[in-house]
């Protein structure tokens, strides 16, 4: 241990040894729907909490959620996280994670509740656009750098959420997940490990559902035995607001604050229930002091003592200027035939948009992912505004939740289209169910019958892959009338295109994209970039196509088995020949990228494998552009079941027209293990492997295979 942090250490002690056990309990639960409770009398502060994932949420009284609503608690609007790691950039992750801690520190916070990293089991859970990826190694790659950049130079702790396997929101509250362990070790953990042992992460949350038998805020076996003992978290455990049920139970296994929705916070379980608890010898002392020392321990790293702490800043232009940069590299082309993209602006006379997502803002909803932007450029403005008064931007609805209110809006759309130069339809899903009642027809929904729900959202999980409110009959009936038209899908998550996909040239998705969403979706449309986005996710043809679906086991009941295993996403797709709309890293590009020379060179040696590889990448076209060579892995003599393709390295190349670059990724004898249950350790067997260079999961451009004789275990 440092000099410093013996120092630190030794002050926690004393004031440990001065605090009361009712004090102690103040600082181990909510005083406040975003704060626990301070020491006044030894000058510690209550910790600030704010959500969330993609900016600072507004501001709420202690007591009550209903938001202040003074005008100091705008802020800025980062893409989601669906979307940051459709840029595949680690630095552009760097630098969202700068924004959002320095913006949480502006607005005065201790504790930022981010970020959420599930991993997306389902197409339909309504939280995917707050996670990030179907795959725990693209998820660990950005996710260190995201908590880097929060809390370096910042001041503020990241709280990693949600810990763990909290992949639906169907029953969230107390569905019971049932998973064996090399899928739990494979896919659920990685991320999470990742956060805490690389990316240093302050804080955790725990998730509110129970996996093994116990609340995930009550597991020893998570929290003490994986979180603390093998990967020596030594920062605060936080529970969802409401996932604690027992005080004793929570104590004990090594939960440190509790947090919830309601405003009695002299009942919560770690208030007056943990001092009698501890009084009457159910709870240790020191078990509470050990909760003390790790608050106490964050409140040092982040400087909460400290007269010369970071202030933060929030709303600057620099940041608005990064989440601009992010939403340019999330966006995917998904589909370009006949080159209708980018479109010429100097030819457009008259253009139509049709569809409501070119017209609203969804930075206000979804849950507490919700926030109070500055501002959100709609598509519809940023195309408006890119494209100045030489063009007749026109705009038509297109689609209503309002089912009597449809053929009209088709109607209308279909004759803006007849009309003009160009049409781009923008539609796909949103965050709000205002509409809800109106879509379900509330006055005619009998009990018994299911209400549907068609949102990116907290609470709710989609019923169905369906794009709502008739919006493949309006993509239908457009076409049918220009050809030509771009279709532009703005969700968190894939949704269903097989009704039109073969008849549209042009499809480009777009997410949550910040404040600045709108321009840089028109950018992209008139060329000025070229797409360099990858799809985080499988956009599967059917819902059934999805592993959880296909064997029936999403959203389940009290329990839900993830009996598909390891077999989540396109692990799936690849082992499973199913072949999927859009597959797991697609994306296309303006230019051509030609891939050549690939060289691996192997280094065994008793602790480790090094392994290189080393290939060319040329923009073989005239724009410049950017790519993103996926490695993927395959073990052939493996002697478990193991997925055709695992990703295990990728990079964002950037290159002029013409330019041709050498990229090296390096690889590790990580990069080719299994967990093994029997031993309980990673595990490397001797044998065949082969590599895979892609543009994708399925453009595979060059492979090799090759002999291992070392075997690993660690
Ligand atoms: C969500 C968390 C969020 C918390 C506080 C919970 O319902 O699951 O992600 O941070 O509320 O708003």
């Amino acid at each position: 241990m440092s000099k410093d942090i013996l120092e630190i250490e030794k002050k926690i002690e004393e004031i440990i040894s001065k605090l009361t056990l009712e004090e102690k309990s103040a600082m181990c639960h909510g005083n406040g729907l975003f704060r626990t409770g301070g020491v006044e009398r030894l000058n510690i502060p209550p910790l600030k909490m704010s959500d969330g994932p993609m900016g600072v949420r507004n501001e709420f009284p202690d007591d009550s959620w209903m938001p202040i609503g003074n005008s100091d608690d705008y802020t800025t609007y980062l893409p989601c996280n669906t979307a940051l790691a459709a840029t595949w950039n680690t630095s552009l992750a760097h630098e969202a994670g700068v924004v959002l801690g320095n913006e949480a520190r502006g607005r005065g916070k201790d504790v930022i509740l981010g970020p959420g990293i599930n991993i997306i089991r389902s197409p339909l859970c309504g939280r995917n656009f707050e996670y990030m990826s179907e795959d725990p190694y693209l998820i660990s790659k950005l996710v260190v750098p995201l908590i880097k950049g929060i809390q370096e130079n910042n001041d503020v702790a990241a709280c990693v959420k949600h810990f763990a396997a909290n992949n639906q929101e169907t029953e969230r509250l107390k569905v019971e997940v049932e998973i064996d362990e090399r899928t739990l070790r494979e896919i659920y953990l990685p991320g999470f490990e990742a956060a805490v042992k690389e990316g240093n992460s302050y804080s955790i949350m725990t998730a509110y559902n129970k996996l093994y038998g116990y609340y995930c805020s009550h597991s020893e076996q998570l929290i003490k035995e994986i979180l603390e003992e093998e990967w020596g978290f030594d920062g605060v455990v936080v529970s969802d607001w409401g996932a604690v049920h027992d005080t004793v139970e929570a104590a004990n296994s090594g939960l440190d604050i509790e947090m919830n929705v309601t405003y009695n916070f002299d009942d919560y379980f770690f208030a007056k229930p943990l001092v009698e608890a501890v009084k009457s010898g159910k709870v240790s002392e020191e078990v509470v002091n050990e909760k003390i020392r790790r608050i106490l321990r964050m409140m040092y790293k982040i400087n909460a003592f400290s007269e010369d702490r970071k202030r933060g800043i929030y709303n600057s232009s620099k940041h608005r200027e990064k989440t601009l940069e992010l939403a340019r590299e999330s966006i995917v082309l998904l589909k370009n035939e006949k080159n209708v993209l980018p479109l010429k602006d100097n030819k457009i006379k008259t253009l139509a948009v049709i569809g409501e997502n070119a017209n609203i803002i969804h930075s206000n909803g979804g849950g507490s992912a919700e926030i109070k932007a500055l501002y959100e450029v709609t598509p519809l403005l940023g195309i408006k505004s890119r494209l100045g008064g030489q063009t007749e931007v026109k705009y038509a609805k297109g689609y209503d939740a309002d089912k009597s209110k449809k053929e009209a809006l088709i109607n209308e759309a279909v004759e803006l289209a007849k009309i003009s130069d160009v049409v781009i339809i923008i539609g796909g899903l949103k965050h709000t169910d205002d509409d809800l009642q109106l879509e379900n027809n509330a006055l005619t929904v009998s009990k018994d019958q299911e209400i549907k729900h068609y949102v990116d959202s907290e609470g709710y999980d989609k019923t169905d892959l369906n794009l709502p409110y008739a919006q493949d009959e309006l993509i239908k009936s457009v076409l049918e009338v220009n050809k030509n038209a771009v279709v532009v899908m703005l969700s968190g998550a894939p949704v269903k295109m097989t009704e039109w996909i073969d008849d549209v040239s042009a499809v480009v998705q777009t997410w949550y994209n910040g404040m600045e969403g709108g321009n840089a979706l028109a950018e992209i449309l008139f060329g000025d970039v070229s797409p360099s986005g990858k799809l985080p996710i499988t956009f599967p043809r059917a819902l059934e196509d999805s592993p959880a679906h296909k064997i029936g086991e999403f959203p389940g009941g009290k329990t839900v088995k993830y009996t598909e295993g390891i077999f989540v996403g396109y692990r799936y797709f690849s082992s499973y020949d199913v072949k999927p709309l859009f597959c797991f890293g697609h994306g296309l590009s303006y230019t051509d990228f030609k891939y050549e020379a690939l060289d691996i060179l192997i280094n065994e040696v008793p602790e480790d494998t090094d392994i290189s590889v080393k290939f060319k990448v040329t923009n073989a076209g005239d724009k410049d552009g950017a790519e993103v060579p996926q490695i993927y892995v395959r073990d052939l003599d493996a002697s478990v079941e193991r997925p055709k393709l695992e990703l295990k390295g990728f990079d964002k190349v950037y290159l002029k027209a013409y330019e041709t670059k050498e990229v090296e990724i390096k690889l590790n004898k990580k990069s080719l293990a299994f967990y093994s249950v029997e031993d309980k350790k990673w595990t490397v067997e001797p044998g065949t492997f082969e590599i895979f260079v892609g543009s994708s999961s399925e453009d595979i451009r060059l492979r090799k295979k090759f002999n291992l004789n070392s075997s690993y275990k660690f």
